[in-house]
Parts: C-alpha cells; sequence; structure tokens
C-alpha cells in the first residue's frame, strides 16, 4: 500500500476510534487545531508520564516545572523571538499556494541526497561482496557531480539564511528550479519574512491593555524561572528543570494532520551547565534522548540524526531526532546547544543577574544550556504511525479476514485490558464484573459484553488493547479465564488470581525506563 495511503487510513482511524477530531468540527473545523478524544488523551497522557519519568523521575539532577503561558512581552524582546522568529514565506502564482521558502530548498537538498544514496544502494546491488562503498562515493563520476551541487546549494542556503538575505533565497529556489508540489509552477512570488507568533491583549481597554503573545515555546518559562528553581531548590549545577505544556505557533503551511499545528504541546528540558562543557553534554544528551524514543521498541531503522544547517539564532549546535513518518522522515525532537544565550539576554532586559556561583571554581558566571524539545503531537503521530497495522488473518473457523490493529507499546495503551463475558448470562456478566472491578486500580480497564467476542476484540485491536479476558462457563468451575494477546492473537486459559500478575509484567513502565536507567 502506498505510504500516502497508510496516512489516510491512519488520520480516518484517529476520529473513527475516538483518538483526534479536526476542532471546532461542527463548525467546518480550524485548520491545524485538533481535539484529542477519549482514547487519544489517554495515549497523550501516557506519553507525558513516559517523558516526565525519563526525566524527573529518574534523574536526581532533574526538577519539574509548570509555567504560565501569558508571560511579560518583555520576555520574547529578549528571546528574540519579537525580531528573529520567522519563517520565509513565499506564494505561487499560479497556485496560489503558500509554501516556506526554507522548507522548499530542504525538501530540494533532501531529494539530492536520496538520489545519491540511491546510485550507491545501486552499485552496491551490482557489485556484491566486492563493493567498497567509501571508494565508490570517493571516485564515482556521478556521486562526485551529485555531491558538488548538493553543497553548492547547501552553502548559498545557509549563507543566504544567516544573512537574512530574501533575494538569496527567492534566487536559489528559481536556480533549482524547484516547483510548486502541487501545481507544478515556477512562477514565485517574492520571499517575505512572516512572524510566527499570535498576540493577544491583556486588560478589559484595548487602548490602555498591553500586547502580548501566546507563548511559541515552553523554554522561556524555564530561563525566567531559572534563579527562583536554582535558590528554592538549592540546585547545583549541573541541574535540568523540566517542563510539559502547550505552545502556539502562527504556521504559515499547515499540513500533515498533527504534525503541524497552530496549538500544540510540547515536553521540553533545559539542562544548565558549566561554561565549556557544552559539547560533553550536547553529545550525553543526544544519546540520551534517542535511547529514549528507541527504548519504545518500534524498528530502529525508523530514527536518525539531522544535524541543522541553519542554526536558530540562540543555537551554537542542533540536531533533530526524525522518524519514518508515512511522508518520509521528519523532525520529531531537537536537541539544542543554547549557549548562555537566554540567560544573559533576560539579563540584560531585566537587569537583574541571572548568575550562578560555582563553589568549586569560586566564581559566578551564566550557565549554558543544552535542551531537549520534543513535541508531544508529533510522538503521538509517530506512535500512531508505528504501531497501525492491517493485517489478513486467518479466524479459528479457517475463514479469511481482515483486521486492523494498533499494536501500540503496552506501557502507552489506552485501555491495558478488557473484560468480556463470553455470553451475557448464566452469571457470567457478574463474575467479569467482579475481575474487572478487582483489576481496574491497577490498570485502565474496559468491560464489554455486547457483541460476539470477534466483533469485541477487533474493536479493542483497532484502539490497541494489549489483552483481552473472556470469562465462560469453566470459570464458574476452575476459576480461570482466557486471556488473549492483541499482536499474536493467542489465547491462554490462566487462573484468576495470575492476572494482575501476567498483565503487570507486560505493561510496566519500568521495564521500559530500567533500559534508559
Ligand atoms: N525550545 C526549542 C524549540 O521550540 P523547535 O525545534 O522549534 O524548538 C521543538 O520545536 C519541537 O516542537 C519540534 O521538534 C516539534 O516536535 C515540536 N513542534 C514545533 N512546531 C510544531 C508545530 N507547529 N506543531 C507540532 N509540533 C511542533
Amino acid at each position: 500500500m502506498l505510504q500516502e495511503d497508510i496516512f489516510k487510513k491512519l488520520t480516518a482511524h484517529c476520529k473513527e476510534y475516538g483518538f483526534i477530531f479536526q476542532s471546532s468540527e461542527i463548525y467546518d473545523g480550524l485548520s491545524a487545531v485538533y481535539d484529542y478524544g477519549q482514547y487519544g488523551v489517554e495515549l497523550k497522557n501516557n506519553i507525558k508520564k513516559y517523558w516526565w519519568d525519563a526525566m524527573v523521575l529518574l534523574n536526581d539532577d532533574i526538577v519539574g516545572l509548570d509555567s504560565a503561558i501569558f508571560m511579560h512581552p518583555d520576555v520574547w524582546k529578549a528571546s528574540g523571538h519579537v525580531d528573529a522568529f520567522n519563517d520565509p514565506l513565499i506564494d505561487n502564482r499560479d497556485s496560489k499556494k503558500r509554501y516556506r521558502a526554507d522548507v522548499l530548498i530542504e525538501e530540494f537538498l533532501e531529494k539530492l541526497s536520496e538520489k545519491i544514496n540511491k546510485e550507491v544502494a545501486k552499485a552496491a546491488r551490482r557489485f556484491g561482496e566486492e563493493f567498497d562503498e567509501a571508494m565508490f562515493r570517493k571516485t564515482n563520476a556521478r556521486i562526485l557531480d551529485l555531491n558538488q551541487r548538493l553543497e553548492s546549494v547547501r552553502m548559498r542556503f545557509v549563507e543566504a539564511s544567516e544573512k537574512g538575505d530574501l533575494d538569496g533565497i527567492r534566487q536559489l529556489i528559481i536556480d533549482c528550479e524547484i516547483a510548486d508540489p502541487v501545481s507544478g509552477s515556477r512562477n514565485w512570488t517574492e520571499v517575505r519574512q512572516f512572524n510566527l507568533m499570535f498576540d493577544t491583549r491583556v486588560g478589559s481597554v484595548s487602548e490602555d491593555a498591553n500586547t502580548i503573545y501566546l507563548r511559541p515555546e515552553t523554554a522561556q518559562g524555564i530561563f525566567v524561572n531559572f534563579m527562583n528553581v536554582q535558590k528554592s531548590g538549592r540546585m547545583k549545577l549541573p541541574f535540568g528543570i523540566a517542563q510539559i505544556g502547550k505552545a502556539f505557533r502562527n504556521e504559515i503551511v499547515a499540513r500533515q494532520f498533527i504534525f503541524r499545528m497552530r496549538e500544540f504541546e510540547q515536553m521540553e528540558m533545559q539542562f544548565f551547565i558549566r561554561p565549556g562543557e557544552e559539547k560533553q553534554w550536547y553529545e550525553y544528551w543526544k544519546d540520551k534522548r534517542m535511547k529514549w524514543h528507541k527504548a519504545l521498541g518500534f524498528s530502529e531503522s525508523k530514527y536518525r540524526f539531522h544535524d541543522h544547517v541553519k542554526l536558530a539564532h540562540y543555537a551554537d549546535a542542533a540536531t533533530d531526532i526524525e522518524f519514518d513518518f508515512p511522508f518520509g522522515f521528519k523532525e520529531v525532537e531537537g536537541i539544542h546547544s543554547r549557549t548562555d544565550y537566554d540567560l544573559s539576554q533576560h539579563q540584560k532586559f531585566c537587569g537583574k543577574k541571572l548568575q550562578y556561583f560555582d563553589n568549586e571554581l569560586n566564581k559566578s558566571y551564566v550557565p549554558y544550556v543544552v535542551e531537549t524539545s520534543i513535541g508531544l503531537d508529533r510522538m503521538f503521530l509517530t506512535v500512531l504511525a508505528a504501531s497501525w497495522k492491517e493485517e489478513k488473518i486467518t479466524k479459528a473457523n479457517g475463514q479469511e479476514d481482515e483486521r486492523v490493529v494498533l499494536q501500540l507499546p503496552p506501557l502507552l495503551a489506552p485501555v491495558k485490558l478488557a473484560v468480556f463475558p463470553l455470553v451475557k448470562k448464566d452469571g457470567l456478566p457478574e463474575i467479569s464484573q467482579k475481575i474487572r472491578d478487582d483489576l481496574r486500580f491497577d490498570f485502565a480497564c474496559q468491560y464489554e459484553e455486547k457483541d460476539s467476542i470477534g466483533r469485541r476484540y477487533r474493536r479493542q485491536d483497532a484502539i490497541g488493547t494489549p489483552f483481552c479476558i473472556t470469562i465462560d462457563h469453566q470459570t464458574r468451575e476452575d476459576e480461570t479465564v482466557t486471556i488473549r494477546y492483541r499482536d499474536t492473537m493467542e489465547q491462554e486459559r490462566v487462573p484468576v488470581g495470575k492476572l494482575r500478575e501476567i498483565i503487570s509484567e507486560k505493561v510496566s513502565i519500568k521495564k521500559v525506563l530500567e533500559k534508559l536507567y
């Protein structure tokens, strides 16, 4: 099946099964804003817990914070967002579609690099065991040509971006013959800067009111609280502050479902360190964060690092953890070495010292920061994309059938187990409810008695429930039940008394967190 079709099906699945709804759908929706439904909110909470526990619970030197969305307007002048949080936009005159000019160029670079990799793969197949990839890359004329092209476009892009040269960016789009992905037209307008922050006014009288912004990142709430947390918690460097919260960006191009939203959630951690130690901590957090993703058990080939060509105004090194979405490898998380940029800027703008006295060095300084910043909604999408499967199966009676199953890591599943009486009589519902009532303190449980067992299984498969328990007449005799495993569809007869132990072992967050510790 085409990746595009998979993505369409996944999006439809989210609505059909109560994971995600378009915001204000009954009013025809609001673009790039989404609501999380009954299963979506549970999955989202489980992802948050996995992140929070990995950051705050497992690290003595990381503490949490929940700062307000509204902040003093000077915060955003100091942080550089008022002047520099812009995207260069370009319109296509024929299709009337609007694009981010930098994204058009990045996608062009990506295509060139894919071309190179395809050539290498082709040669590897042709030459078999004797293939020397390094030598081939160094000597093959076509590869050298493509590499040279890639480097020259990259250099021009970096130079134009760093200078804020919008004409230069446009010229690059023209020179690379980049066409509108929808219409194929190359009839482009000028490139213009567009600030991504939403503003509003505080106070009831608009003339006197101040313009304030909806925060475009949660990080600044952490920076402005650096001294509060450090002093009240008597924190010693290095230490981190972690926060989960909403962020808002007036994205020019809102596409790909919850990948790029105008209201979204971030899970950010700022790690405050001694100046000079930034490289070492940058590498440390790169490694730690990649392990966190991989510990969920999806295929390792779905993740890669992508170092930034164009650095944000605050960073001296930055990389993305990219995930192989149905629409290609894209950023899920950023790891940024932010130097002392933010604290120094706030120090300058607020006129107060934001420094740390280092007993060992016997001096005060503005700490450096390495940040890890992951979009919760994007993380949600990676989990769904990696878990969603359409399978052909053979039923117990030998008939062919199909099922859609979400093979969610059990610790993230919205419902951990569903309890079914085989029939709605003979006391089986009462026994089932008693079992559910006993287990609901430990796990998110569901009780279902409607429809055939097969249909009940399908519904639970579709929301990713890892275990279904069926209570039948034998249960009344020997206190055993069948447990059915979502991924293998195998069934096993087990004593009721063992259910808690079996399920705990499989859904345990501890087992996954231990891999990170
Ligand atoms: N504090 C640093 C920062 O905000 P960023 O790379 O702009 O860095 C971090 O954003 C993460 O936030 C991204 O990796 C992405 O997962 C998520 N994110 C950013 N913009 C988003 C949007 N419009 N919709 C959904 N997630 C977004």
